[in-house]
């Protein structure tokens, strides 16, 4: 079953039309990555989804039914803007507050449960304000899963987050997703860290799907390539286009890209007895999802 199903979603601001006929297929289980520039409209289409805000028209479903019925909105847990938090409270005492508000039951044992489930089991006592900001996000998710949700909507949560504290959030998302049964949607800048957890990318525009992929999709369509540099790059680059099939130079990096289906050895030994060209540097790698991302927002300029 899919955890969201949304067919052709409009919202406008007065003339503004954040969201332009979005269409969206989130699947059970899925961590789904959702990216696109500012004011592309992803947040609005969260806010949508969990009835934050009612769309001007279109469909969301949830879990198969339409988003407004009390059982489908039951399931669902947000973060769309930092936790209102009171900054002289422990967090103990703010899990407290947001289990009343929800009318949570058995709250110790729920506050008890979420704070661990976010590796935050030794900082209750703490006062919200002297929380790490990574610590504050994680305690934003440890709101948005009270109740036992089985959809997880995340907006933004790993920016201004170090290396460390992205890498707790990716264990904690992988955690809910592989032995919770959580389904998340996850927006992000962060293209990098996106990649390294998601299962599942839409790539929204002006308020519209531009494409929809799995993570195996994406790895398809990111091809490997050699990259070489060379003291004389221009006579490496002719060289390079007079051998090979695809050649790229690469600008950012000052780098030759040969995509043709060969390895780095083979690519420098054959310049260096055809040509007396000597590689300074060579490997192989792989299109990121980043440059993936790049290209296709200078294809649909
Ligand atoms: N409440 C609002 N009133 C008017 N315009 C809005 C409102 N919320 C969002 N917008 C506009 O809608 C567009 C999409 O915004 P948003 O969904 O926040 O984008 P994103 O989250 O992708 O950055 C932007 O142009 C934004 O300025
Ligand atoms: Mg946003």
């Amino acid at each position: 079953m899919n955890a969201i199903e949304i067919t052709n979603l409009h919202k406008n601001f007065g003339e503004k039309h954040a969201v332009d006929g979005l269409d969206m297929t989130v699947p059970e289980g899925a961590i789904y990555g959702f990216i696109g520039e500012n004011g592309s409209g992803k947040s609005t289409t969260e806010k949508c989804i969990c009835g934050l805000i009612p769309p001007t028209s279109g469909q969301i479903k949830l879990f198969g039914k339409d988003h407004k019925d009390g059982e489908a909105r039951g399931k669902i847990g947000v973060l769309i803007e930092a936790p209102g938090c009171f900054p002289n409270m422990s967090v103990w005492n703010n899990m407290k507050l947001q289990a009343a508000n929800l009318g949570i039951k058995n709250e110790n044992e729920e506050i008890r449960r979420v704070l661990h489930l976010v590796r935050m089991d030794g900082a209750a006592s703490n006062k919200f304000k002297n929380c790490s900001l990574g610590m504050k996000q994680r305690i934003g998710i440890a709101f948005a899963l009270l109740g036992t949700p089985k959809l997880l909507i995340l907006d933004e949560p790993i920016n201004g987050l170090d290396a460390d504290g992205m890498r707790i959030m990716r264990e904690i998302l992988a955690d809910l997703t592989k032995n919770h049964g959580c389904t998340v949607l996850i927006s992000s800048h962060i293209l990098g860290e996106l990649e390294k957890i998601a299962t599942h990318y839409g790539i929204i525009r002006g308020g519209r799907m531009l494409k929809e992929m799995t993570a195996e999709e994406l790895n398809a369509s990111c091809p490997t390539y050699v990259y070489i540099k060379a003291a004389d790059m221009n006579k490496a680059l002719a060289a390079c286009n007079n051998a090979f099939a695809r050649v790229e130079f690469d600008e950012d990096k000052d780098e030759i890209r040969i995509y043709d289906k060969l390895s780095a050895e083979d690519v420098a030994s054959y310049l260096y007895s055809n040509f007396g060209i000597a590689v300074t540097e060579l490997g192989t790698a792989k299109i990121s999802l980043e440059e993936y991302y790049i290209d296709l927002m200078k294809e649909g300029k």
